[in-house]
């Protein structure tokens, strides 16, 4: 099974990254010190959005995986039984939306029986205690700080008393995520509210120095 970074991590989502040039991108980014790479799956159907697909997946995953990297892979689907089966050989977690199936319990076990780390994301709207039930079987919950289909938008602030809400429920060996909405002005205020794991998209690939960028955000967690 692979193992959950020992300490916080801003994870590059490559929603934003340039299609044609990922692999270069993704390469700096490991130079740079990136270890998780946050892979968003939409469907069309439980996000009005569409992308990205397994080969996009395993290409990420032979170039990050020689030099310790995880791919993240975040399932915005309905009823996502049946992608976990197809990302799984290329992904070292996977999160599945507890709104996406009424049987996130079978879900949850079957991505640990493919060999990844088992997630539960939960959309803004979401109460958190809906983690609990499933807490023995989940290695991460993804805290939406948006309402997932985009990358650029408001990050929605109640989402801070969320994290750190979830951090209270949760025992620690299960990591705090934190996807949507995160830059410069409120990472560290993510990380001190109990974020683990910092997804963003938009604040890296959106600015002209996507690596730069990343050494901005990572300096700000590893200082909060
Ligand atoms: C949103 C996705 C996020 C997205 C974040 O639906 O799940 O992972 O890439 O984008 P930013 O960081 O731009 O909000
Ligand atoms: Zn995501």
């Amino acid at each position: 099974m692979p193992e959950m970074p020992a300490t916080p991590a801003v994870c590059p989502s490559l929603m934003s990254a340039d299609p044609l040039r990922l692999g270069e991108q993704v390469s700096a980014l490991l130079d740079a010190g990136a270890r998780v790479f946050h892979v968003d799956v939409m469907d069309g159907r439980f996000v009005p959005n569409l992308m990205l697909g397994t080969e996009t997946t395993r290409g990420v995953a032979a170039l990050a995986r020689p030099r310790g990297g995880l791919v993240d892979v975040h399932l915005m689907v309905e009823g996502p039984r049946e992608a976990i089966g197809w990302y799984a050989p290329h992904a070292d977690m996977i999160s599945v939306h507890v709104e996406a199936d009424p049987h996130p319990h079978q879900l949850l076990s079957e991505i640990r029986e493919a060999g990844c780390l088992a997630g539960l994301a939960i959309n803004p709207g979401t109460p958190v205690e809906m983690v609990l039930p499933l807490v023995e079987r989940l290695d991460y919950v993804n805290c939406m700080g948006v309402n997932p289909g985009f990358s650029g938008q408001s990050f929605i602030p109640e989402t801070l008393g969320r994290l750190g809400a979830l951090r209270d429920l949760l025992p620690p060996r299960v990591a705090v995520q934190v996807d949507g909405g995160i830059g410069p002005a409120n990472i560290a205020d993510a990380r001190a509210f109990g974020a683990d794991l910092l997804v963003s998209a938009s604040a890296i690939f959106g600015a002209a120095d996507p690596v730069a960028s990343y050494a901005d955000l990572a300096e700000r967690v590893a200082s909060a």
